[in-house]
């Protein structure tokens, strides 16, 4: 039975949310999530974020724990190939891949089976990677209209077949997962013949976002819907995803919508500790504080270290800028800082800017 009530993008202490969250201290029996002989354990993944989920930020979220899999952002295939050909290069979004810990997941995405199946082998002979996803879900034009990848593909599901299935024979025995929206459209959503696409074509398991392209982020994600698709799916897992920003909602979406998982995006840019707020959570444990303003400060000039000793100090600043105002985010004084940070230009400028402007403990 799928419970009636809607996930809705709220914060923990938002009073609808709360009457409709069951106590979180009810022990729940959560199982290890398996996507083929990958133990992922707690089942909470980390989603690909395109310019977001870089090494820099994946080594912050590790150091909290709590997550069972990390994804890269999603890196196009027929780039990776012609980077190598050209410039015997690989993409800058494969920073770090090859040395940090295991699990982790790389995203791919293009429409043709040969070059997605090449890039996999490659990914899993040369990177030693987990999993190989797919990204089926992507609505942004360039993806979708102009390269007929994406979230495109999901009103072709027989290509989707083909990549699918071309890529598991390339990958075997790495396991290859699907990550899809609910349909192009909500008229034309499609998602429980997709999952049975997905399955049969041999991938390892599905990861729903419960949006179509056409919502892009708007409204709330569909949690019966995703719930749905787990009558279409045999032996594959269910992975949900939308909206989940507090560990109340990991547990409820557990409790309610027959999930073997959970994947958590945009609420864990600037709370890189929320996995393991959740994972606490699963084992019906007390969830752990916000670390204070002090501590989160400390983390994000961590995160601004990793990123500058990458990309260099302008490079670095200038991307650390987005990321600096997620930490900042929902705080007292956020949208000041936000001014303040969008200008800074190299280190100095970016230290002084946090010390003088970011949120402060209230003592
Ligand atoms: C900035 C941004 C970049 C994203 N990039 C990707 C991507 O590369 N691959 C992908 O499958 N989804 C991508 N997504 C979608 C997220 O993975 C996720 O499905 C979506 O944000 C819903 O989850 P949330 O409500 O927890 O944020 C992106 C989302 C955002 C906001």
């Amino acid at each position: 039975m799928v419970h009636r009530s809607t996930l809705s993008i709220s914060s923990a202490s938002d009073e609808t949310w709360q009457e409709k969250v069951e106590s979180v201290e009810k022990p729940l029996s959560v199982k290890p999530l398996l996507i083929g002989s990958l133990v992922v354990d707690p089942p909470l993944l980390q989603a690909p974020m395109a310019g977001f989920t870089n090494y820099a930020y994946r080594q912050i979220v590790r150091d909290y724990g709590g997550v069972g899999l990390q994804a890269t952002e999603m890196v196009n295939a027929r780039g990776f190939v012609w980077l190598d050909e050209h410039e015997s290069e690989h993409p800058d979004r494969l920073w770090g891949v090859r040395d940090e810990a295991r699990p982790l997941a790389v995203q791919i995405w293009d429409n043709e089976p040969e070059t997605m199946a090449k890039v996999g082998r490659r990914l899993v002979d040369e990177y030693q990677v987990s999993v190989v996803d797919i990204n089926f879900g992507c609505p942004v034009r360039q993806v979708t209209q102009k390269a007929h990848s994406g979230s495109y593909l999901l009103s072709q599901p027989e290509r989707m077949h083909a990549i699918i299935s071309q890529l598991v024979s390339a990958c075997a025995p790495t396991p290859v997962t699907a990550k899809i929206r609910l349909g192009c459209t909500r008229k034309t959503a499609n998602a429980s013949l997709v999952a049975r696409v997905v399955e049969e074509a041999g991938a390892a398991a599905l990861t729903v976002h419960g949006r179509t392209a056409e919502d892009y982020f708007k409204g709330n994600a569909d949690w019966e819907q995703i719930a749905q698709l787990k009558d279409h799916l045999r032996n594959i897992p269910l992975i949900g995803n939308g909206d989940i920003d507090s560990p109340e909602k990991v547990v409820h979406a557990f409790r309610h919508y027959r999930v073997d998982g959970v994947m958590i995006a945009r609420a864990a840019l600037g709370r890189p500790w929320l996995f393991a707020q959740a994972a606490a959570a699963l084992r019906g444990e007390p969830i752990p504080a916000e670390p204070s303003l002090a501590d989160q400060k400390s983390c994000m000039l961590r995160h601004y270290d990793l990123v500058v000793e990458r990309f260099g100090v302008q490079k670095g600043t200038h991307l650390m800028r987005k990321f600096a105002c997620c930490y900042a985010q929902g705080k007292h004084g956020a949208r000041h800082f936000r001014t303040h940070v969008a200008h800074a230009e190299g280190p100095a400028e970016f230290h002084r800017v946090v010390e003088e402007h970011f949120p402060r403990d209230v003592t």
